[in-house]
């Protein structure tokens, strides 16, 4: 894409809710520990939406923040995305709810489904609409309110998720910064690996659904665990490559905060040093379409990129899922 714009991220801001679920608490609710939890997962805590706020609300507040770290006002977005499998409703969109709460008027708004890799998938969409000339800018928010299906009664995944949203604000950046690459991909045979199966055209929702709690995430753990493992590594690599980078260029990398187990994989591969990669999973758990966009941007908080770093973000998914991309910071 070397005729086309260059573009970045020009703005960040992220939103986790108030209220903090520990492992503490869990062992109270479902045959778990504290030691499996921490070993298994490296989760310790998740933060979990109040029962009036849903997912347009966690991003209202972290598109707030993002606008004002790119110095903009709502009123000169021209795009904006909203990753998300937690949508507040089918239709209207996220992204619509959020561009009137935000006051947006000229901005086109849709949702994109791609799990946890939607923020990636987010990403790519955008890039491509600003350096095409299309739009100027955009807002790409990964967000999602996972605890509404999550299954308190399951300890095989109510331990493993959280809620919170990641926003950025992309534009266009001088030459030799922003998106180098991005390698996206789908692999549709292990969709029912992990998946809600029930409330769309397949399985419409009815008393029976709910009785069967089809409506809460269904997850082949041991199975996912594998695919994770294996595309980390296959689209970092595609990704380095179309970029023209190696690994011993990462500055800094930011996988999808899933299982720490996952992340060591990765880091091992990639002979990466602790300082060059971003866990937060310990605290916000796995928050599907925010977790990369949460973790660059706390990484971006706390000054852990400077200008003309290379910046790894790679996650995977339901789907399944997975998505990575080199950016210049
Ligand atoms: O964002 C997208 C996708 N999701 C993921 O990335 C998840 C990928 N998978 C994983 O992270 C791991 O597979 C899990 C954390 C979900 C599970 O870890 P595991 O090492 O694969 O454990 P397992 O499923 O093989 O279960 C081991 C044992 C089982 O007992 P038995 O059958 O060996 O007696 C489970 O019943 O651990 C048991 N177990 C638990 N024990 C205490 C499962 N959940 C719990 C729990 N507390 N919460």
């Amino acid at each position: 894409m070397n005729n086309l714009r260059p573009v970045g991220i020009i703005g960040t801001g992220k939103y986790v809710p108030e209220k903090i679920l520990t492992n503490a608490d869990l062992e109270k609710m479902v045959e778990t520990n504290d030691e499996w939890i921490v070993s298994r997962t490296g989760i310790r805590e998740r933060h979990i939406a109040a029962p009036d706020q849903a997912t347009s609300d966690l991003c209202y507040e972290a598109a707030v923040k993002a606008l004002a770290s790119a110095g903009m006002t709502a009123d000169q977005l021209d795009l904006i995305i909203i990753a998300t499998v937690t949508p507040d409703t089918f239709f209207p969109s996220t992204a619509c709810i959020l561009q009137d709460k935000l006051g947006a008027k000229q901005a086109a708004a849709f949702d994109l489904s791609a799990a946890c890799s939607g923020f990636v998938y987010g990403l790519a969409t955008a890039r491509n609409f600003i350096s095409t000339g299309m739009y100027n800018n955009a807002l790409v928010i990964g967000a999602d309110c996972l605890s509404r299906i999550t299954d308190y009664t399951d300890r095989n995944t109510c331990v493993l998720f959280g809620d919170g949203a990641g926003a950025v604000i992309l534009g266009e950046v001088p030459e030799g910064r922003g998106f180098q690459s991005f390698d996206l991909g789908a692999e549709g045979a292990g969709g029912n690996l992990l998946k809600l199966e029930a409330g769309g055209s397949r399985m419409p929702s009815s008393t029976q659904t709910v009785e069967d709690k089809k409506h809460y995430i269904y997850m082949n753990g041991r199975e996912v665990f594998k695919f994770a493992v294996r595309v980390m590594n296959t689209a970092t690599e595609d990704v380095l490559k179309k970029a023209g980078k190696t690994k011993e260029d990462i500055d800094l990398f930011v996988p999808h905060q899933a299982n720490i187990r996952i992340i060591q994989s990765a880091m091992e591969r990639l002979n990466l040093s602790p300082d060059k990669c971003v866990v937060n999973v310990d605290k916000y758990a796995n928050t599907s379409a925010a977790s990369i966009p949460l973790a660059l941007v706390e990484a971006a908080e706390q000054g852990r990129m400077k200008e003309g770093d290379c910046v790894l973000m790679v996650g995977f998914g339901g789907g399944l899922t997975w998505g990575a991309s080199v950016l210049i910071w």
